[in-house]
């Protein structure tokens, strides 16, 4: 199994960015955690992360031809973004939204997600965790 973890923008300042609310890890330490759960279920993991969208867009579409499911962190995207839900609408695996944070506590404009409704699921509010328990779930559908 191959899976790749997409990460939108501003996710590459995570540890310094408004820690009290993404906490302290970099996304560099989460990727790392997340390649010792590879290894110990044999999952593959490609990482990206970009701060462009149109970016995003190209890594979902290619994801789609070589991976087995995506878990997305789309970021601000996800409030905004018709062409990542298009992208996301437009591939056959299987993508997990996830966010470390919980939108639907924060502001009113982050209550929205215009990509909720194409993927298979979401995740949200519990922090790099939230990425290990979309893992998981992929790990259980074999
Ligand atoms: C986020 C939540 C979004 O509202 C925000 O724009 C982000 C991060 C999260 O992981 O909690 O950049 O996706």
């Amino acid at each position: 199994m191959r899976l790749s973890i997409i990460n939108g923008p501003n996710l590459n300042m995570l540890g310094q960015r408004e820690p009290g609310i993404y906490g302290n890890k970099s996304l560099k330490e989460i990727e790392k955690g997340l390649l010792v759960l590879g290894e110990k279920y044999k999952i593959e993991l490609d990482f990206f992360q970009s701060n462009i969208e149109g970016e995003l867009v190209d890594a979902i579409q290619q994801s789609g031809n070589r991976c087995d499911g995506i878990i997305l962190n789309a970021a601000a995207y996800t409030h905004t973004s018709v062409a990542v839900r298009d992208a996301i609408a437009a591939i056959r695996i299987p993508v997990i939204e996830v966010h470390l944070s919980n939108p639907h506590t924060r502001e009113y404009f982050r209550h929205t997600s215009l990509i909720a409704d194409v993927c298979r699921g979401s995740i949200a509010g519990f922090g790099d965790e939230s990425y290990t328990l979309a893992l998981l779930w992929f790990e259980r559908q074999r």
